[in-house]
């Protein structure tokens, strides 16, 4: 398949970036580089020795994007650009609602003038806000609690009133649990700008020597070591996801919300200590009291996922670690020279 990628160059999206070509299929990326580096480009490149143009456009820009995506005619669109700094999100909401619901919007404009039906959409489990129950399914109820995942759960609606509307369009949502690790040759990997707020990036960049140690929000909650419980899943069964979603779209019309994870959840200091396996040493860390809006545990049910779309996650939480160390111990710095700590 032709598919354009938005925001190609970012974590998620030069993953399936290599996922894709590595499946025989067709890429034009769109991105704009606010918060992703050229260079990831490069190395997917290096990776899949595929071939793929891609184009410096901001998806806000609709007649730029109209005319790339017109001029492609993609089977398929992967929407990856956005904004997703729940902190900053708080601080800037104007520009998470531009970028994340009205660069949508615009998106949808290009691809009505290119004539192209099928989009997944890189959606968050965020859009459950607190569980009324767990494991989480898509059945359950949204009820975002930040600013970042009100555009998103805005967005999956956006799109499920685009796809509704027949004309074979088909939107697939898939909500992403919390996605970590890097390809196994260690050439790409998550390289966030200024302080890590997620766990894992943080964690790296301690071992790496960038930060002093790592504060754990809470050792309070009603889980077993009292830390926090997440489902982290590997970034590169989260790639391959989207591949099979690529499928499902094909025959699919109307919306179709899926939860991506693996259904396990891991707690703060389980994933200390298996990252410190995977370093081989012990990691500074010291306990804060928790951070305001999180939740205590956050699980998925990827049932429906495993049965429509044929995927599962195969990888183990030692594959997620090890994965992780071998790209940040060889790039402590990301994909630039050093910079600021
Ligand atoms: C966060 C976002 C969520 C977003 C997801 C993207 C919040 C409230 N939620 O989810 O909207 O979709 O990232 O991956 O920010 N932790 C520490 N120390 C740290 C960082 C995190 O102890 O320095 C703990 C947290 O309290 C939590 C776990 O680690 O228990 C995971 O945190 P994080 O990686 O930020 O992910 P989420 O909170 O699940």
């Amino acid at each position: 398949m032709k598919v354009l990628v938005t925001g190609g160059a970012g974590y998620i999206g030069s993953h399936t970036l290599v996922e894709l070509l590595g499946q025989g299929h067709e890429a034009l990326v769109v991105d704009s580089f606010s918060n992703s580096s050229p260079k990831a480009l490069e190395r997917v490149r290096e990776l899949t020795n595929g071939h793929f143009e891609s184009v410096d456009c901001d998806i806000r820009d609709t007649a730029r994007l109209s005319e790339t995506a017109t001029g492609y005619r993609p089977d398929a669109v992967i929407h990856f650009a956005g904004l997703k700094s729940v902190g900053e999100s708080a601080r800037k909401a104007v520009d998470y609602y531009d970028v994340n619901v009205a660069g949508t919007v615009s998106l949808l404009r290009a691809m009505e003038a290119a004539g192209s039906a099928k989009i997944i959409f890189s959606s968050s489990a965020t859009v459950y806000g607190e569980p009324r129950y767990l494991p989480f399914d898509e059945d359950h109820p949204l009820g975002p609690t930040n600013v970042y995942g009100q555009t998103k759960a805005i967005a999956e609606q956006l799109l499920t009133d685009w796809a509704g509307q027949g004309e074979g369009r088909a939107a697939i949502l898939l909500r992403y649990f919390n996605p970590v690790g890097a390809h196994a040759s260690g050439r790409i990997g998550e390289d966030p700008r200024g302080v890590p707020e997620n766990l894992m990036p943080f964690l790296a960049q301690v071992a790496a020597g960038r930060r002093e140690s790592l504060r754990i929000w809470g050792d309070d909650y009603p889980t077993p070591d009292g830390t926090g419980i997440r489902d982290y899943i590997h970034v590169t069964d989260l790639a391959r996801a989207h591949v099979a979603a690529l499928d499902r779209a094909a025959t699919a019309s109307g919306a179709l919300p899926y939860n991506i994870g693996t259904g396990q959840g891991v707690s703060v200091k389980e994933m200390l200590s298996a990252f410190e396996r995977a370093v081989g040493r012990k990691l500074p860390a010291e306990v804060h009291p928790r951070r305001p809006g999180d939740i205590a545990e956050s699980r998925a049910s990827c049932e429906r996922a495993n049965r429509e779309l044929r995927w599962r996650a195969e990888r183990s939480l030692d594959d997620m670690v090890q994965s992780l160390w071998a790209w940040q111990s060889a790039n402590p710095w990301g994909y630039e020279a050093p910079h600021e700590a």
